[in-house]
């Protein structure tokens, strides 16, 4: 039994043997929350796991029980105005002005699978797979019913929450606050980690001791951010990367999100997570609902990694459209770094069969293909060939692209608008705008107004166009600018503080209407890179340019940043010309094949401009990568060396069965008279079976004990070797279990 109801049907139990998450309804009719963590065997009444003696001094809601007392109690749906008075979980402002809610429990429904969200991207599940309870509480003075729906993944250590607010009364209503999450832990001794950064240096881990008072991360940029990612974690102290409790939060949504985590006067820990509250509040009329996005929630004892894999998993088989998960992603190129804004259909035919001839699969025609773009000042929202460099029309160069035996894929970016453009020129009002106020532009663009829907119905019918014209196979949407000035004339004066959240769902209905009509069409998203890696666009787009940074160092940081909470198979890795673009860097080919071979591979660079030699290394790469691509799509990832501690690096991928696994191991600079014999621990195999690498056998356990000796030019040989590798090395290991060699 996933969903365990007892005590007369006033406690709820979500359990599938790796968790446990009980809550009760308590003497005043409100949710109380009892426990979150390892998984408990099931017991009629838990409800001595909130401590229950009179606090003086606390308020006490029940007038002839002085030991009750919210301000103490852990809650699951925390409102604001009775006497809890840390930050609450909803808050709403009635016509009246006031504030106060009290929601109290009314009935409960337990669903096999997951029903989806309307409008918001979320996990999906069949019956076999989760068990989902819905607990409807009312606030009967107000007429207002708010839903909870928790799903239990039956093999995963995951539940999700999202929260739904009905209107049944007579009055418009304010939701100033509906988080998604809410858990109250009874207990303050936890690290918080999360990730952040900025542009070219997304998804940094950032680790810190919870104090007392509120610490939290967020965005109001209008989407997630290149800054912080809508994920946090609470670790305990003694945590490592394979051992040890976490709890994982990561908010399925791309809009402005707020995570944080409050430490209270006794010491509770409350964490929430949810559509950031500043700038927000939705007018809700009579018999209109709700939605807020959905969070995950994940509970490791297996370390930070074992928390990872858990997102892993859910994200690959429960998250990503269907089509794709089993679908291999075919090797691109993309001309961005190759040429930037200067190309002509000559110039791109001739890196495309380049490009065929090493192995490449898809052609990727990236900026400045529309209206008259040869910088970035103009044409964004004129998505109509740029006659003047492509004369014969995209169609023919698809076409062309094609007949050399590669896939088409080209660049949008579907929510702007140059002042400088035709777009503009017949719909300014549809660039968005606070009125009398000077718009802010940055990358000379601004942004359209994706609040209303003849805005994304004019984007979508010339983007429809064009894939239906050029046969697309791939898009990369991106999304180079945050929002500034937020206002549209689309809204009532009272309703503008909706214009970020409409903002988003007007994203997600322009993803949902395109990802219907093509399916067969992979979608890349991409905000100037990683500004916008969440799981709400990984429902749409499976896999996600995760930085505009190519340098193999720098990547590898932002690559194990990113896989804390998202799959390797949906970080879109490229192999970069030298020097680097972003950090002017010479790294070997080698490394720069060898860090992007764990993630969806390709290139970006002119394959012209390559020796005879390099394209010998780069056809080895693609057949490598071709070669593990469902081990790298499927399997189970272990970070073993973290870039943010050391100089080193290294990190593997096991299948599921277990009989293979690809290791890779960086080392950034070269070390002399370092280590006589460095060994690299491995993760993930079994003890017992014997494996096969570089021809030699060894166990599984002394794999993960002692590890995998690495080659001499990593273990302090000075001299000739030393000098024949320097700086920048690395070493791909592929290990199989011995009799299974191929
Ligand atoms: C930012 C993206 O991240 C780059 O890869 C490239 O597509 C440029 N935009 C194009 O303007």
């Amino acid at each position: 039994m996933y969903i365990q109801v007892t005590n007369n049907g006033t406690q709820f139990h979500l359990t599938n043997g790796r968790l446990s998450y009980i809550f009760h309804v308590m003497k005043n009719g409100q949710l109380g929350h009892l426990y979150y963590g390892k998984a408990l065997r099931g017991r009629e009444d838990f409800s001595r796991l909130q401590a229950y003696h009179v606090q003086t001094g606390n308020s006490t809601q029940l007038d002839d029980d002085s030991a009750f007392s919210i301000e103490s109690f852990r809650q699951e749906i925390p409102s604001y105005g009775k006497g809890d008075f840390r930050s609450p979980a909803i808050s709403l402002r009635m016509p009246d002005g006031s504030h106060v809610t009290n929601f109290v429990y009314k009935n409960y429904e337990i669903k096999e699978g997951k029903p989806s969200l309307p409008d918001l991207p979320a996990a999906y599940a069949n019956n076999k797979d989760a068990s989902t309870l819905q607990i409807r509480l009312v606030e009967k003075r107000l007429k207002l019913e708010l839903v909870l729906n928790y799903t239990v993944f039956h093999d995963l250590p995951v539940i999700t929450r999202s929260v739904s607010l009905d209107n049944r009364g007579l009055d418009r209503i304010f939701i100033e606050r509906l988080m998604s999450a809410s858990v109250d832990f009874p207990e303050k001794d936890f690290e918080m980690v999360h990730l952040a950064g900025a542009w070219a240096r997304e998804c940094h881990i950032k680790t810190r001791q919870l104090q007392s008072g509120i610490q939290s991360i967020g965005s109001a940029r209008g989407a997630s951010s290149h800054h912080y990612n809508p994920f946090l974690a609470l670790k305990r102290f003694n945590t490592t990367e394979h051992t040890g409790e976490v709890y994982g939060f990561n908010l399925v949504y791309s809009g402005n999100f707020l995570a944080q985590a409050e430490i209270d006067h006794y010491d509770n820990t409350r964490i929430l997570l949810g559509i950031n509250p500043f700038r927000f509040e939705w007018r809700l009329e009579p018999d209109e609902c709700f939605h807020s996005p959905e969070a995950v929630m994940v509970y490791s004892e297996e370390g930070m990694n074992g928390m990872s894999q858990a997102f892993h998993d859910l994200y690959r088989e429960h998250l990503i459209p269907k089509h794709w998960q089993k679908e291999i992603r075919p090797i691109l190129i993309n001309n961005w770094e190759a040429t930037y804004f200067d190309f002509n259909e000559e110039k791109l035919l001739a890196i495309a069969e380049k490009a065929k001839d090493v192995g490449i699969e898809l052609f990727v025609l990236d900026d400045g293909w529309f209206g008259s773009r040869n910088d970035d000042t103009t044409s964004l929202g004129d998505w109509k060939v740029n006659k003047n460099k492509l004369p014969k029309g995209l169609k023919h160069l698809a076409e062309g692209v094609r007949l050399r035996g590669l896939k088409f894929g080209l660049w949008f970016e579907p929510e702007m608008i140059s002042p400088k453009s035709n777009l503009y020129e017949s719909h300014p009002e549809w660039a968005i705008k606070t009125p009398g106020e000077h718009p802010t532009l940055s990358r000379n663009q601004r942004v359209l107004d994706f609040t209303q829907d003849e805005v994304v119905q004019f984007i979508y019918e010339q983007m429809a166009q064009i894939i239906r014209e050029t046969e697309l196979s791939y898009i990369k949407w991106d999304m180079n600018r945050y929002i500034t000035e937020a206002y549209s004339s689309g809204l009532e004066a009272d309703c503008q503080d909706e214009f970020y959240h409409r903002y988003i769902l007007g994203v997600y209905k322009l993803y949902d209407r395109l990802t219907k009509e093509f399916p067969s069409v992979l979608f890349e998203s991409c905000a100037g890179g990683g500004g916008r890696v969440d799981p709400g666009l990984l429902y749409f787009a499976p896999q996600v340019w995760i930085s505009d940074n190519t340098d193999a160092v720098e990547r590898l940081k932002i690559q194990y940043g990113t896989s804390m909470v998202y799959p390797i198979y949906s970080m879109g890795s490229h192999v970069s010309a030298v020097p680097n673009h972003q950090t002017l860097r010479h790294t070997p080919l080698s490394m720069r094949g060898d860090v992007a071979l764990f993630g969806t591979f390709g290139y970006e660079l002119d394959p012209g401009e390559l020796t005879a030699a390099e394209q010998k290394v780069i056809e080895g790469q693609i057949q490598k990568y071709k070669q593990h691509r469902a081990l790298i799509r499927d399997g189970d990832f272990y970070r073993l060396i973290n870039p943010f501690e050391t100089n080193e690096t290294a990190w593997m991928i096991v299948s599921k069965d277990k009989h293979e696994a690809l290791i890779g191991f960086y080392q950034v600079r070269a070390m002399p008279n370092w280590r006589r014999q460095q060994n690299v621990r491995l993760a993930g195999l079994e003890r017992d079976w014997e494996y096969v690498v570089d021809g030699q056998c060894f166990y599984g356990d002394e794999l993960m004990t002692i590890g995998l000796p690495l080659p001499e030019e990593f273990n302090g040989v000075n001299g000739a070797t030393a000098k024949r590798s320097g700086d920048y090395q690395s070493h791909i290991f592929y290990l199989q279990l011995k009799g299974k060699q191929n």
